[in-house]
């Protein structure tokens, strides 16, 4: 990943076939659009690469992340379970909703602890929402299973998972709804976009109408549309639409470019005792997208960081410092002072974000060092590259 580095004349084609009508909306405009529909046939390869019923596509992940709560009926005061390592759209999410993100420890897994989970969910407690986090996959059978125990609503975020499976099942397909991004830089990109996949038909009527301020899109004329109730726009253009098609029909080769990539780096650090490789619950559907693995302890963690910067290998992750995807370095969430104000309406239901300990996932990310792998290197080119990783971790 990212996809982008494998644009050529298929997304043109796919472009142009939209600009030659001038039809930019996903819906109506049936003479004029000369049978293209780029949305809905992106959804309905996305669900059957999925082996879902239904998928909608948006806007962005983080629209498909508001559309799944909203569609499943999370609301104001209901407490979804979330990990402390994500991209902070996910929290965005749950607050911009009503609702209060209640953040549980993560595991080796780089992914919500399935004990974590049980260790914080409360009588308010309406839905977990693991995310499988670069590329790989949470323990997520355990979690479903906790989930349908105790009634529990199970949202994925797979944003950053397009691809992998976990036993053959995709990542995303095992709660009620599961949430997509091909945001610029995802594996594959839609330039903006994101898709909600489920198998339950009421969902999915619900996320149709709510991303699209509630109307039902039966019939041709949308000022005579029915209403189900208040949405939003999360609508995705056709333009954004045409990109992701191409992109979508490209996805098994990038994941076998990227796990032949992945494959070569991990052979390579293999001779240091000393490293150890995320926990991945089943390897073979590991979409590849990181290389993430953990050293003995922060401080050689920075070290090492550090040099391989120092040293040009580009696209090396140290998360415990970035401010986008862990909650140490998330001080707008722990002031709650955001300009739109929303969660100021939660400040007394809202834990003291400040104040939480998750000194496990602490250790864990302190630890972890994660590694882009991308799809344009040449053999050269990733040669090179493994030299300087093992040198810099030699030291
Ligand atoms: C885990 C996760 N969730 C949600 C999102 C939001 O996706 P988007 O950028 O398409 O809004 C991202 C984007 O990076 C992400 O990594």
């Amino acid at each position: 990943m990212p996809g982008f580095e494998w644009f050529g004349d298929e997304e043109r084609k796919e472009v142009l076939d939209v600009l030659d009508t001038g039809v930019l909306f996903r819906y109506g405009f049936d003479q004029a659009r000369k049978n293209n529909w780029k949305a809905k046939a992106f959804e309905a390869e996305l669900a059957k690469r999925t082996g879902v019923r239904y998928c909608h596509l948006c806007a962005s992940g983080t629209a498909a992340l508001s559309i799944a709560l909203a569609s499943s009926g999370i609301g104001a005061g209901d407490e979804v379970v979330v990990p402390p390592f994500t991209f902070i759209a996910s929290i965005e999410a749950v607050l911009n909703a009503g609702a209060v993100p209640v953040f549980a420890e993560i595991d080796a897994t780089l992914c919500l602890d399935p004990e974590g989970i049980a260790a914080v969910v409360t009588p308010r407690t309406k839905a977990i929402l693991p995310v499988h986090m670069c590329g790989s996959m949470a323990r997520i059978d355990e979690i479903q299973r906790f989930c349908k125990q105790n009634g529990f609503i199970l949202i994925e975020d797979a944003c950053q998972s397009l691809g992998a499976t976990f036993n053959g099942k995709a990542l995303g397909t095992f709660g009620q709804m599961g949430c997509f991004s091909f945001d610029p830089v995802k594996t594959a990109t839609c330039g903006e976009g994101g898709a909600v996949v489920t198998d339950d038909k009421d969902l999915y009527t619900n996320a149709d109408a709510y991303a699209d301020h509630g109307h039902d899109h039966i019939g041709n004329d949308r000022g005579l549309e029915g209403q189900l109730f208040l949405g939003a726009n999360y609508r995705i253009s056709e333009l954004n639409a045409a990109v992701g098609l191409a992109q979508l029909r490209k996805l098994d080769a990038m994941l076998a470019k990227q796990r032949e990539h992945k494959k070569a780096i991990k052979e390579a650090l293999t001779q240091f005792p000393e490293i150890e490789f995320r926990k991945i619950p089943d390897e073979k559907g590991d979409s590849a997208t990181f290389l993430s693995f953990f050293l003995p302890d922060e401080s050689e963690a920075r070290r090492v960081a550090a040099d391989l910067g120092k040293a040009g290998v580009d696209a090396c992750f140290y998360w415990y410092d970035n401010n986008w995807h862990y909650i140490r370095q998330w001080h707008h969430l722990k002031q709650l002072t955001c300009a739109a104000r929303l969660p100021l309406t939660l400040l007394e239901s809202c834990p003291d974000y400040e104040k939480i300990e998750l000194p496990r996932s602490d250790s864990i990310i302190g630890r972890t060092i994660s590694m882009l792998i991308k799809l344009s290197w040449t053999e050269d080119e990733l040669q090179q590259r493994i030299e300087k990783i093992v040198q810099t971790i030699r030291g």
